[in-house]
């Protein structure tokens, strides 16, 4: 009996994926280290540290520089995220996440980030929310499940009662790993690994989930 849905943030709700992007290309740009959308997008999901280390590769850098550096990214973010509005909810999340409240399903927001208060304050969607878990959460960040069994405990659910949405290939490695199901936002080739792969949240129903989610649907 599934009693809980945890949604990932960046991505999944909203786009800012696009944001955290940027934030990393203007950066890349300003050190001269090639990146590119392509490259960004192995980065999707990885909270900012590993984000950075993976960007600069093999170049070698102090401790000072690298701190530095992610906060300079992150006042690159920070700036772009003050522009968000109730109106940059992805097409169908309000109405998914209004339907699983009136429907008694739990809600948890488990995001890397340590800017999804903010995120989820400017979207206007905190009365949905039942729980919010972020980068301040747990200390391993995903793809290990902690974040997502954090949440489940707050919830007061088991993993097997719980469903996760994910835009992210180690956000799947993470729920998996945490016992739970999957919803995989994307293209298959990313997200290939999910129980159910779907485009975004548009016009997807609870009824819709559940189905896609059953073991006759395999
Ligand atoms: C995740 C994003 O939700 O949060 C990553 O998908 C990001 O792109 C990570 O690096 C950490 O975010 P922040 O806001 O703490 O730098
Ligand atoms: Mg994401």
């Amino acid at each position: 009996q599934i009693g809980g849905v945890i949604f990932d943030l960046d991505g999944v709700l909203t786009d800012t994926a696009e944001y955290h992007y940027r934030g990393w290309q203007k950066l890349a740009d300003e050190e001269g280290i090639p990146f590119d959308r392509q490259k960004n997008d192995l980065l999707r999901g990885l909270p900012r540290r590993e984000s950075l280390l993976a960007i600069l590769g093999d170049c070698t850098v102090t401790e000072d520089q690298l701190q530095e550096m992610m906060e300079r990214k992150n006042r690159y973010y920070v700036q772009l995220i003050e522009e968000i509005t109730p109106a940059d909810l992805l097409p169908g999340v309000n109405e998914l996440l209004e339907e699983l409240q009136q429907k008694e399903i739990k809600i948890a927001i488990a995001s890397a980030s340590k800017n999804a208060q903010t995120v989820i304050e400017r979207l206007g969607i905190g009365h949905l929310i039942d729980v919010i878990c972020d980068g301040y959460s747990v200390q391993r960040s995903k793809p290990a499940p902690d974040l997502f069994l954090y949440a489940a405990c707050q919830l007061d659910l088991t993993p097997d009662q719980c469903i996760v949405v994910e835009d992210a290939a180690s956000g799947i490695d993470a729920a998996s790993l945490a016992g739970m199901l999957t919803v995989g936002l994307g293209p298959v080739e990313r997200l290939g690994k999910a129980n159910l792969v779907l485009p975004n949240l548009e016009n997807v129903h609870w009824a819709d989930l559940i189905a896609g989610l059953s073991p006759k649907a395999k």
